[in-house]
């Protein structure tokens, strides 16, 4: 998918110096050496410093997963490099995924910014303390377009869209690996997991995946793509199998894709003993073919696993590999070390390039505000006027759960950083609102309702209540799936108690996915959905309430009104027979005598019609934003040129406001059929009330390209219909032609 890349950075290894002292090495590497740089071993196992250490010592290791003490990294590192025969020094990996020890939103929080320059940003900041740690890899982004609220990774990725996915892709890449990956503080980062993971059939981690290739090519690769032509240094097999065939043997993708058609030379490691479990797939017989057939697909790492280690000395002896792979692997391994600048430093800590621990926190802080997303706000109830309260009820297992905000991969974050809403709520009252605090469920699973008395009387009692709800972070993340996106425990109960009393109500949700939010709407008066936010989301989520600063987060993937809705997204098909408002006819409209075609024949669902609860893109501001008529600079597209597209924005609300103004085309006729809309640029525009900007987009022919039947990367002509609006779903679209050459009229 067309984007517009940042150059890559120079990789170091590829000055032919560098290239010498890799290819000197390798011919000096026993067989033994040359296999230790193909394990990747878990630090946190059984195995204890001491044995670990003599490992490296005899070069049996080249890469250490899950070490992050200093002190232990340096040890290592020198018994690599000064004790081991060649020096080879170690890769330390880490899961950095969203903050090392400042944690920042889960990365479909980050998403919801729909801002890549604060992202990028934010990664480099983990780099940054991730590498004063002694890492120097992290096995970010996440790339798994994510279509499925079901699955718990959902909150790891970017969403449902690849253009987003693509953008924010980039913008880690870059903000780990900074201008030079041998800077200090620069990271290698590892684009994962390629490919498909995303679409793991029913949501269940690690299922099986079944992806046309026209969705293959438009929308699960193009994201790793991006990554890989922005310098991405290492990219993650997946554990998923694709059309029979497991991602960490897929000889076709792997090297027929990543490697041969986009020039991939960083290295390849598989996900986490993925190698042994072609076995479990029954893909492979055993452990010996498991390593024959990730060897050939072109897996150079084998993270965490016995396949490596154990066959590929006889898999050689067999003459079933040459040498001359497992010396290509080596390479890519010594040459990211290389472009790293590992041989070169001496393990002492980076020195801080950027930013006091102030500096993170203000970022740290921004990030979360941007990523909470506005989704009702009755009668303006929001934001709150700190001069008219006198007392708040603030309730909920979420409103003061340190570690639970923090969301899931957090392993070096520290929940005693965390500032919770109920901590931030009580600075900003400071002695001039009183604010009275009742968790009333222990937890977000908690079924107890025996304390929902207590909490309809703090209420009464209370000006406003404000009810922290959603999901701890365990629900969601690797291996935790729900079959139910609900709010769990007796949430909903509590939320129903609070409705009774009459009082205003404000839910804020920090949750790990989209939840299904149909049933909660109609008790509340406002609603932020915040993710997981991180270390500062007290914080951030008081500047929202009370108007310091104003919502602008944006959903980064649709909201279903129910499970039974999923797998739902903005960029759908239009079908041969799309529903229209009048041929919906839900469950209870349905006249008693209806026959079989009475309300037509279309696509959606008796009970839950086929709209989303919200659309892609959707979130509120505290201002009152609407959108002209889209102008064209001309109804016609010549290949070589570009088209201007502009509508007018206006804030016709009392507060500032910034509105995402998004851009969405769509393919009227291709080869393939096309999805109703793709996004292809967005704008944060600023707009003071009663202020009108025009917000304008270069459309080009780069802008329409789609992988076609043909199976080219290429824009076909004919119709396209452009719309600028404030989500997936709305606005009026202007309709233009593509086409190769002006034709006389
Ligand atoms: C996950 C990867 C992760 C790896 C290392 C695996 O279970 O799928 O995303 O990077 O573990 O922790």
């Amino acid at each position: 998918m067309p984007l517009d890349l940042p150059p890559a950075p120079v990789r170091q290894a590829d000055s032919s110096d560098d290239l010498a002292l890799v290819t000197d090495l390798v011919s000096r590497m026993t067989l033994a050496e040359k296999i230790g740089q193909l394990r990747q071993i878990d630090a946190a196992a059984a195995a204890t410093e001491p044995a670990i250490i003599e490992a490296v010592r005899r070069g049996e290791v080249g890469s250490i997963i899950n070490l992050v003490d200093f002190e232990q990294v340096r040890r290592m590192q020198a018994a690599a490099r000064q004790d081991s025969r060649l020096g080879i020094p170690l890769l330390v990996a880490r899961d950095v995924i969203h903050g090392f020890r400042t944690i920042f939103p889960i990365p479909l929080g980050q998403a919801a910014s729909w801002n890549p320059d604060l992202v990028r940003t934010a990664a480099r900041i983990s780099a940054l303390e991730a590498a004063a740690a002694g890492v120097n890899w992290t096995f970010s982004p996440m790339l798994d377009v994510s279509r499925d609220a079901r699955w718990g990774r959902i909150a790891e990725s970017f969403g449902e869209d690849p253009y987003l996915t693509a953008l924010f892709g980039v913008a880690m890449v870059t903000g780990y690996q900074g201008d030079r990956l041998s800077a200090p503080g620069s990271i290698a980062a590892c684009a994962k997991h390629f490919v498909g993971y995303g679409a793991s059939e029913g949501g269940r981690d690690y299922n099986t995946t079944n992806i046309p290739t026209n969705e293959l090519n438009n929308v699960y690769l193009p994201p790793f793509q991006a990554a890989v032509a922005a310098g991405a240094a290492s990219v993650m097999s997946s554990f998923s199998d694709l059309d029979g065939v497991p991602a960490t043997a897929n000889k076709a993708l792997l090297r027929g894709v990543l490697r041969d058609k986009w020039g991939f030379d960083g290295v390849l490691i598989s996900d986490w003993n993925a190698i042994q479990e072609l076995v479990v797939h029954g893909y492979s017989g055993t452990d010996r073919e498991a390593a024959l057939a990730a060897v050939q697909a072109g897996v150079d790492i084998e993270m965490n696993g016995p396949a490596y280690a154990g066959s590929l000395e006889a898999l050689l002896d067999d003459g079933l590999i040459e040498m001359a792979q497992i010396d290509d692997m080596v390479r890519r391994v010594l040459a990211l070390k290389l472009s790293l600048g590992l041989f070169e430093d001496g393990g002492d800590p980076p020195s801080p390039e950027v930013g006091s621990g102030a500096d993170r926190l203000e970022v740290c802080r921004e990030l979360a505000r941007q990523s909470v997303v506005l989704l009702k706000n009755e009668h303006q109830i929001l934001p709150l006027r700190r001069d008219n309260l006198t007392s708040i009820a603030v309730l909920g297992p979420l409103a003061d759960a340190p570690a639970e905000q923090l969301g899931t991969w957090v392993f070096d974050g520290e929940p005693a950083d965390s500032v919770t809403p109920l901590q931030a709520l009580r600075d900003v009252a400071a002695g001039r609102f009183e604010v009275r605090f009742l968790p009333v469920l222990a937890n977000s699973r908690d079924r107890d309702t025996s304390r929902l008395d207590e909490a309809r009387a703090l209420v009464m009692a209370s000006d406003i209540a404000l009810v922290c709800l959603g999901e701890d972070a365990i629900l969601s993340g690797e291996a935790h799936s729900r079959a139910r996106i609900d709010l769990p425990g007796a949430q909903r109960a509590l939320l129903e108690a609070v409705r009774e009393t009459g009082k205003p109500v404000i839910a804020i949700i920090l949750a790990g996915r989209p939840l299904a939010l149909t049933e909660i709407l109609p008790l509340v008066d406002g609603l932020l959905f915040a993710w997981h936010p991180g270390t500062l989301a007290g914080p951030a989520l008081a500047d929202l309430l009370f108007g310091d600063a104003s919502p602008s987060g944006r959903l980064p993937v649709t909201f279903p009104r129910s499970v039974g809705q999923i797998p739902i997204h903005y960029n759908r098909k239009n079908t041969g027979r799309p529903p229209t408002p009048d041929t919906v006819l839900l469950i209870d409209e349905i006249p008693a005598d209806a026959r079989q075609t009475s309300f037509g024949m279309t696509a959606f669902y008796l009970d839950d019609g086929h709209t989303p609860l919200f659309p892609f893109g959707f979130g509120l501001t505290y201002g009152e934003i609407a959108y002209g008529p889209v102008a064209l600079s001309s109804d016609l597209l010549d290949r070589s040129a570009s088209l201007t597209v502009t509508a007018s924005v206006t804030n016709h609300g009392h507060h500032a406001a910034t509105e995402t103004a998004q851009l969405y085309v769509r393919d009227l006729v291709g080869s393939l059929t096309r999805p109703i809309r793709d996004l292809r640029g967005f704008r944060r525009v600023m707009l003071q009330p009663g202020e009108t900007r025009q917000v304008s987009f270069q459309i080009t022919a780069h802008d329409l390209a789609f992988h076609t039947a043909e199976g080219r990367l290429e824009a076909e002509d004919g119709l396209f219909d452009v719309w600028i609006g404030p989500d997936a779903e709305s606005g009026t679209p202007a309709r233009f032609r593509l086409q190769s050459r002006h034709r006389p009229t």
